[in-house]
């Protein structure tokens, strides 16, 4: 993608025209360009041994966040729960995103989950995001940049440090007691994780045009580290 930005700038500065009809020329050429390539992980089957580890910019000592990611997953609804997102400490599921039994979105900070009926995840690429305040217990999902109702959910909690964040397995300890019927299958990208709740405008742009990809200052997607373990395919998808 930059080699192609590069490639079109060249062009731009050899054509020989006026000035203003060489910078009317470029920017429609960056224009058509298109976006950032971001990478995307592909779980093509349901096992209890196939997932990432995602390695965090800074420790998650949350008080506040966003969290987003993309998806599509062609698993129906009522045939089980899927794990979106996991990062749990030695005894806690600190922050699990869940797809539920019955298609509602379930977020889980410690303790009893909160749930929000919204449309169906399905087989074409969702944008979804999950915002949480601690002070308030605001909690907010966000489909394809349409927000849900807000709920009050675990009001001055914390998201405590010094756990594991896992994509395709809900892990029932540190790193490990995985549960095929709950992995995850489908693709997934963008994960990106905020330590404050994102104005609605901005991720309503974000789902809107995946051109301006924004990344997460406690999970920043473009360069968090990840460890595949099992069949994961990365792949890059040009946003
Ligand atoms: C998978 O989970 C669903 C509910 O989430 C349950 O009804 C079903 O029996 C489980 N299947 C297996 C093989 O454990």
């Amino acid at each position: 993608m930059y080699q192609s930005l590069i490639n079109i700038n060249s062009v731009c500065i050899s054509v020989k025209m006026r000035l203003s009809a060489v910078l009317l020329f470029c920017a429609a050429s960056l224009t058509l360009a298109g976006g950032v390539s971001v990478r995307s992980l592909l779980f093509s089957s349901e096992s209890a041994s196939n997932f990432v580890t995602v390695q965090p910019q800074k420790p998650l000592d949350l008080s506040a966040f966003t969290l987003c990611l993309r998806l599509a997953t062609e698993l129906k609804m009522e045939q089980r729960e899927i794990i979106l997102f996991a990062y749990r400490t030695k005894y806690y599921d600190e922050l699990n995103l869940w797809r539920e039994l019955d298609g509602r979105i379930g977020l889980y900070l410690s303790g009893d989950g909160v749930f929000f009926q919204m449309p169906p995840l399905g087989s074409l690429q969702t944008h979804l995001c999950i915002t949480w305040d601690s002070l308030t217990g605001a909690t907010s999902v966000f489909m394809d940049g349409k927000k849900s109702l807000t709920k009050i959910y675990q009001k001055r909690h914390n998201v405590r440090s010094g756990g594991q964040i896992i994509i395709g397995q809900d892990p029932d300890e540190y790193l490990g007691g995985f549960d095929a019927n709950q992995s995850f299958v489908g693709e997934i990208s963008d994960i990106n994780l905020w330590s404050n709740v994102l104005p609605d405008t901005v991720i309503k742009a974000m789902a809107d045009n995946g051109n301006t990809v924004q990344t997460g200052d406690v999970i920043d997607w473009s360069v968090a580290n990840l460890e595949v373990t099992g069949q994961v395919n990365v792949v890059n998808r040009d946003m």
